[in-house]
């Protein structure tokens, strides 16, 4: 008898696997920008001084968008002075992280090395410090055609095609009183409102994401989405979640049961943008873009914004060093989403580099992939076409912050060419069991690799990075995790504290 048992059915589909769910976010923020993405005296710069080998892993990421310029950043930013020639640009004060920025890299160097890089661009407008008229302007530079005042400023500025940047967040955490021009939600939901209809109003095909709570910490979560969709619903698109998960005081079950907390974030994020949809009696449904997700030691490693000195060239600032344990979190997390892919088409891995990244670079030195690259890369390159409804049945585990969690977690995605993505976390300490119940359909498991969760402390640099991944993240040997397979049943054996992914084919019977 296994310990758990997932069904698939060909079936039961939960929905299509939007490809921006593979996002990223690069902010100013720290190095994410300066000595991440940009660093023109580094050997590896291409002619527009953006590191190629930084590109390269964000291409072995597999990262569809890239969300920019913030973040808290956006909320005091003026875009229009980081445009036109680099010379005549003046560095500025950003108050959200209190560095001094120097407006090297601007819109149009981001957007240009987002369409080389063949990355969908998601900007952000100012609604901090700003408001109506910036945002207009933003979008009218970006996607306006000759002939208006924003739209020849930037081909004046040498882009003369209209970069055509569809998907556009208002704002950004504005419900966190952290946040430079922080609002309550009614002041919030107004000025969305009306910055929405002009940014539409310059460009009607874009898509709009409303900010929503900062994380359902906030005293506020639940009756900030209510108020702010119910000045915004018909206008918009999508509503904005974020978290950061992290282990506190050593409660390892907790920290590993992470995905659970995501999971009731998400149905709780639903329910409220559908109880404002059902007052309306609308037929519109509002959609998620988790524009902000991952492990951030938030709570036990940073200061706090507040707490940071003045400083000035790319400082390093929140570069969280990952374990294999965090690894392993991330990968259910990614699980999560996939099990949402109905209502959450959107997503952002914050950040993408140095700052509480995947990538970590070295200024003039070495760029490498931290222990949380391995899950998010696998997942994008093997999660495509549908993801089922995969129904488990497995024994919970009590937690102290998160209460009853399953021990096991599992997406499943196929293709049109029936291609199968299964991904599988064990959550518990003990080796566990699954039955894969394959019903209506064959299953074939061709290639396997796992992470599994390591007692380590954290080291940064390249070499350590390295060590981790050699001792924590290999390839399966799919015979060697078959314990079984008969009567539409497969049977696999999952170690402890792990994330498994496998690849293989999932075909009618
Ligand atoms: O990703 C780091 C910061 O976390 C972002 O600037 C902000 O939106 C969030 O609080």
């Amino acid at each position: 008898m296994a310990d758990a048992r997932i069904t698939l059915h060909p079936d039961f589909r939960r929905g299509v696997v939007d490809r921006r769910l593979f996002g990223s976010f690069v902010e100013h923020l720290g190095r994410a920008v300066y000595t991440g993405i940009f660093e023109p005296d580094h050997p590896a710069a291409d002619e527009h001084g953006f590191r190629r080998d930084v590109a390269d892993l964000t291409h072995e990421l597999g990262v569809s968008m890239v969300r920019y310029p913030g973040g808290n950043f956006v909320s005091n930013y003026v875009w229009e002075d980081a445009v036109g020639p680099v010379a005549e640009r003046k560095p500025f004060l950003d108050l959200a992280w209190r560095t001094v920025e120097p407006n090297l890299v601007g819109t149009d160097e981001f957007l240009q090395w987002a369409e080389r890089e063949g990355i969908e661009p998601m900007m952000a407008v100012n609604l901090g410090t700003r408001g109506v008229a910036a945002a207009a302007a933003l979008v009218e530079y970006c996607n306006g055609e000759a002939g208006t005042r924003w739209a020849d400023l930037r081909i004046a500025n040498g882009r003369t095609e209209p970069y055509g940047v569809t998907l556009w967040c208002l704002g950004n955490e504005m419900d966190g009183p952290w946040q430079i021009g922080h609002k309550d939600a009614h002041e919030y939901g107004k000025l969305a409102a009306e910055a929405g209809k002009a940014m539409k109003l310059v460009d009607p095909s874009i898509s709009l994401v409303v900010c929503g709570s900062s994380s359902m910490q906030m005293p506020t979560f639940g009756e900030w989405e209510r108020t702010v969709l119910s000045y915004t619903y018909d206008l918009v698109d999508h509503i904005s979640m974020h978290a950061y998960y992290e282990e506190h005081d050593g409660d390892r079950a907790s920290f590993l049961a992470s995905g659970t907390a995501m999971d009731r974030f998400i149905d709780r994020v639903v329910a409220s943008a559908d109880a404002v949809g059902a007052e309306r009696r609308s037929d519109k449904k509002i959609t998620i873009s988790f524009d902000e997700w991952n492990v951030w030691y938030l709570e036990t490693r940073f200061p706090g914004e507040a707490n940071l000195p003045i400083q000035r060239d790319a400082p390093r600032i929140i570069e969280d060093v990952y374990s294999a344990l965090d690894a392993v979190v991330v990968g259910d997390l990614l699980v999560t989403l996939l099990n949402h892919a109905d209502r959450v088409p959107v997503a952002a891995l914050a950040q993408l580099v140095n700052v509480i990244a995947p990538i970590m670079t070295e200024p003039g030195g070495e760029a490498w992939r931290q222990p949380t690259f391995y899950p998010f890369a696998t997942t994008a390159r093997l999660a495509r076409g549908t993801a089922l409804d995969v129904r488990v049945d497995a024994p919970s585990l009590r937690t102290e912050r998160h209460g009853e969690a399953p021990v096991v977690t599992a997406a499943a995605t196929v293709d049109d060419d029936g291609s199968l993505g299964l991904f599988l976390t064990n959550r518990s300490d003990q080796v566990v069991e699954v039955d894969l119940a394959h019903v209506g359909a064959t299953l074939s498991l061709t290639e396997g690799h796992q992470m599994l969760a390591d007692h380590e402390t954290a080291v940064h640099g390249p070499e350590h990075a390295a060590k981790v991944a050699e001792a924590s993240w290999s390839a399966v040997d799919v015979a060697g995790a078959l314990v079984g397979s008969a009567d539409g049943t497969t049977t696999v054996r999952l170690a402890p504290e792990s994330w498994t992914a496998f690849a293989g084919t999932f075909a009618r019977a």
